[in-house]
């Protein structure tokens, strides 16, 4: 179960910070731009939205289930140890934050006015990637 929940976790990354990346980018050209807010863009941000609560699911489900996730807790000294600090709690806390803004990002722009709505998604969007980015354990990731 644990490996399963592990790889679909590691995995599901890559969909879900792509996704959330071409959001981002799609966002800040659309305010630039200053384009109106179309349906293709309400589906690219409803994307991210799905695909990064889908990634906080496995989240959960893996801290749960993994030795490094809250077992960690019971590990004398794990907090003095960087790398399990991370993803006992760094990792999960900062991602749980970035999605939340997330989320906020998406309902606030639904009550925005048509030309504020890429404002919104760039803002809470575009710091739910950067907190996301700064609290992934890479080494693991990508070793
Ligand atoms: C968009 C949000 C998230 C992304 C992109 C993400 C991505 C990742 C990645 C790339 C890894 C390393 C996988 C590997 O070593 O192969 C990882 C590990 C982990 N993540 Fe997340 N994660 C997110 C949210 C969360 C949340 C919300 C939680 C918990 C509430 C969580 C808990 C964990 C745990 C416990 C591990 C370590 C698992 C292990 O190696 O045993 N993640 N995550």
């Amino acid at each position: 179960m644990y490996e399963l929940l592990q790889k679909l976790h590691s995995w599901w990354a890559y969909l879900a910070l792509i996704v959330l990346f071409i959001a981002v980018v799609n966002a800040l050209i659309g305010y630039a731009s200053k384009k109106s807010f179309e349906s293709k863009d309400l589906r690219i941000s409803l994307f991210a939205l799905i695909f990064t609560h889908v990634q906080l699911l496995l989240g959960l489900a893996v801290f749960f289930v993994s030795q490094k996730g809250f077992k960690a807790f019971e590990i004398e000294g794990a907090m003095k140890n960087p790398e399990l600090r991370l993803t006992m709690l760094e990792h999960p806390l900062i991602n749980i934050i970035a999605i939340i803004l997330i989320t906020i990002g998406w309902s606030t722009h639904k009550k925005a006015a048509l030309d504020a709505k890429f404002k919104k998604i760039l803002f809470f969007y575009g710091i739910g990637l950067v907190l996301i980015l700064s609290r992934l354990p890479w080494k693991s990731w990508l070793a």
